[in-house]
């Protein structure tokens, strides 16, 4: 996680450009922010725990033309000012920022402990000293910086300064998102593409070992082979596509989450942008595949739980889904396989592993992301984009619905290509997905001020269990992951029949027990569950479209009589809702929660 960016201008407003860019990278994390400036052959460092709008009252007036900047989602050490980022050297001559995990930090620490000052906790400031060690030994600022680069493992995006070489920022990556962009501006480094929009007319990524030196109005990039060789290479250009869609982006206030949730109904219209016939070569991959293996974290596993449920009701297809920090300890893979990889980002880093490990053992990578030109993308033979549109707050609510959305357009096209469904079926369900946003329109509308009180109840609760089965199992686990990260209140999602199995220990009176289902599928088991929870007098809320479910339920919210398939898009809105309405209703910020960060760069 970390976001950082790095610039050289034409003009000396380089604090305007870096603190526009933290604040479009803040979703990959908020614990600090911090940023360096080269000023009268000076490196000027501020930094701290602070909001980007309190750091912007401390550099104001501030003119440089050459800075990094970062904002910081701890790994090694506290959030504090000392762990924040810029890290310097000891003299303050040097400056970096970097967003990975340097996994043998402690060893070099060791080395350089009786001649450095150290002033942090963080793995990342024994680079800055590993640099000034190298340029005390005689070294220039790109030879000291390569051959400290090549002492280092783990993960790395890195970018820095040198107070003696004030027209230069070097870069290095290894496994963490980093991107190079050039205009008549100037010379740009950042995270991700987000950062430099309008600022730039080419972008370039660059690959795991490559070393880039930034200079006025040019980029030179390199291949480090060993310590002492580094090759000059070209550049790999990417296309400024990534930029499509991104409209202006909005400020993370506290009210990010919820536009996206209300964003839903115009997502799911912008989830239909496959004509039937451009998904023939990712059907045809499908179906020639051995195992279907579907990775992702958090609540994009959710929906490749769905997915599963999905590519097995529909085409019978050997599908696996696994929690992709999980997926080199348990699964089988074989060259005829082919991983199908879900991820709002695209650059969640325990999903690149587990592609980098099938790919390794000859799997075919299908992708499902948000963000186009991310990690992923660039790492898949084929790429679906979801076109949720940007999503700034932490919590994915949009991304889900879509991410499912584009699911069952892949499904159906292999069930027709499979011969299991005729065609005219492909349009039954694009258009079931387009009344499912113009049901999930009115679902908000209609259900906003009962959540709101809702809200109010549970936000004084302890601890709240969401129960579901079979296609609506997803819709209770990522009910109670949403409620969880945005109200931090205990949540546990779990199938409906497993209560008597261990957790109905814990309920007792007014014990809030959610339940997600729908009239077509396991009415009887969801039905005694809830007898089995209004015998210990639970409180019970539904989401359901089944009266029967709902005239058991202390709180209803009766769902649409639609399409079983799509249901889970719209049964989620309501949990996403609560838990929004819930972290309001105790005064937190939903749109970044505690501890968490957007874009989760680290394994
Ligand atoms: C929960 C949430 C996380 C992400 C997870 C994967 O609201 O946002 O659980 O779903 O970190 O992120 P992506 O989809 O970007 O790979």
């Amino acid at each position: 996680m970390c976001g950082i960016v790095g610039c050289i201008l034409n003009k000396d407003n380089a604090v305007q450009f870096i603190l526009e860019g933290l604040r479009r990278l803040e979703y990959r994390g908020y614990d600090s922010v911090g940023l360096a400036v080269i000023i009268d052959n000076n490196v000027l460092v501020v930094k701290d725990t602070c909001s980007i709008e309190q750091l912007s009252s401390r550099v104001d007036g501030f003119k440089a033309v050459v800075g990094i900047g970062h904002t910081r989602w701890a790994t090694h050490g506290r959030p504090s000012r000392k762990n924040a980022h810029p890290h310097v050297d000891c003299k303050g001559e040097i400056a970096l920022v970097h967003n990975g995990i340097i996994e043998n930090f402690e060893g070099i620490r060791k080395q350089l402990a009786f001649r450095h000052n150290f002033l942090s906790e963080t793995d990342t400031e024994v680079i800055a000293h590993l640099i000034e060690e190298n340029i005390e030994r005689g070294g220039n600022f790109f030879k000291s910086f390569t051959y400290s680069i090549a002492l280092l493992e783990g993960s790395y995006a890195i970018a820095s300064i040198y107070r003696l070489e004030p027209d230069t920022i070097l870069c290095a990556k290894k496994e963490s998102p980093l991107i190079i962009g050039i205009s008549d501006k100037g010379t740009f480094c950042a995270s991700d593409p987000l950062a430099l929009k309008g600022f730039v007319n080419e972008l370039y990524s660059l690959r795991d070992g490559e070393i880039a030196v930034l200079k006025p109005g040019k980029v030179e990039v390199y291949r480090l082979v060993n310590r002492n060789v580094v090759l000059r290479v070209k550049p790999k250009k990417i296309s400024l596509v990534s930029f499509l869609g991104q409209e202006d982006l909005k400020r993370s206030d506290g009210t990010a989450t919820l536009e996206e949730i209300r964003e839903i109904p115009y997502a799911l219209q912008k989830s239909l942008i496959y004509r039937e016939e451009e998904l023939d070569p990712i059907a045809s991959c499908l179906i020639r595949s051995g195992r279907i293996h579907i990775v992702a974290c958090g609540t994009s596993y959710h929906a490749g739980l769905i997915g599963k449920y999905y590519l097995t009701k529909l085409t019978s297809l050997n599908t696996i889904t696994y929690v992709a920090s999980e997926f080199t300890y348990w699964a089988n893979i074989d060259k005829k396989d082919t991983v199908i990889a879900i991820s709002q980002s695209g650059e969640t880093a325990d999903v690149i592993s587990a592609i980098k490990y099938a790919k390794k053992l000859g799997a075919k990578i299908i992708s499902m992301v948000n963000v186009p030109s991310s990690t992923i993308d660039r790492l898949s033979d084929y790429t679906l984009y979801i076109n949720a549109g940007p999503e700034i707050g932490v919590a994915a609510t949009k991304s889900y619905v879509n991410q499912l959305s584009i699911e069952l357009q892949l499904a159906t096209k292999v069930s027709i290509e499979l011969g299991y469904e005729d065609s005219y079926i492909y349009n039954e369900v694009v258009n079931s997905i387009r009344e499912c946003a113009k049901l999930s329109s009115e679902i908000i509308a209609k259900y906003t001020p009962l959540i709101v009180k809702l809200a109010k109840s549970i936000s004084s609760k302890n601890s709240v269990y969401f129960l579901g089965t079979g296609l609506h199992l997803p819709t209770a686990l990522e009910g109670a992951l949403k409620l969880k990260e945005l109200s931090y209140i205990h949540a546990e999602g779990y199938p409906a029949g497993e209560s008597k199995h261990g957790p109905i220990a814990l309920v007792e009176k007014g014990f809030p027990v959610m339940i997600s289902s729908s009239y077509l599928e396991a009415r009887d088991r969801i039905l005694s569950s809830i007898e089995e929870m209004r015998a210990r007098d639970a409180w019970i809320i539904a989401v359901s479209n089944d009266d029967k479910v709902l005239s058991k339920a202390d709180v209803n919210i009766p769902m649409p009589k639609s399409n079983h398939l799509v249901t889970p898009m719209m049964f989620i809105i309501p949990w996403q809702l609560l838990a929004y309405f819930t972290s309001k209703s105790k005064g937190l910020n939903p749109d970044k929660p505690r501890n968490l960060a957007k874009s989760v760069t680290v394994k």
